[in-house]
């Protein structure tokens, strides 16, 4: 039963959206998330955040090669998106959302709701040597392609 996600990219900063099918009955709703099925990597990381305080910013780092997909499984935030020359801000408020976040691409989580659930699904193990901290080598990065 599946092959009915959904796909919205956005013409500016390429942000790419998905809509995750649910498996709905009269017991309530159900997502699966597959590797290569509904998600476009293998998936070698799962962590979320939760209990997030009131005016808090997470983020503010790129990644040199990981990619990742945002869901908010319970509550709301909004993802700020930042690929070097744009920015775009992203709310997730719906546990059927995800959102793509490729390597190259400054991000910032905020505006979350006392109960926000943020999940995130990503292409590898945590590597410190693979953040980028700095807005200014950020920049550079993207130039250098
Ligand atoms: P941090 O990178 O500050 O989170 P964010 O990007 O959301 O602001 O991570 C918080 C702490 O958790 C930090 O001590 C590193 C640790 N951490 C892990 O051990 N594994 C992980 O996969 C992640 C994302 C963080």
């Amino acid at each position: 039963m599946h092959g009915a996600n959904t796909r919205e990219e956005s013409q500016s900063l390429q942000t790419i959206k998905y809509t995750f099918q649910p498996h709905g009955d009269d017991r309530g709703q159900l997502i699966a998330l597959e590797e290569f099925r509904d998600i476009p990597f293998a998936i070698k990381r799962v962590y979320y955040m939760y209990d997030t305080g009131e005016g808090v910013v997470r983020g503010h780092h790129a990644h040199k090669s990981l990619e990742q997909i945002l869901i908010c499984i319970h509550g709301k935030c909004k993802i700020r998106l930042d690929d070097g020359t744009e920015t775009k801000v992203v709310p997730l408020e719906k546990p059927y959302e995800g959102l793509y976040i490729a390597n190259n691409m400054w991000r910032e989580m905020f505006d979350f709701s006392p109960d926000a659930v943020l999940m995130v699904l990503a292409s590898d193990i945590y590597k410190e040597e693979d953040y980028i901290r700095n807005y200014d080598e950020f920049l550079e990065f993207v130039k250098r392609g």
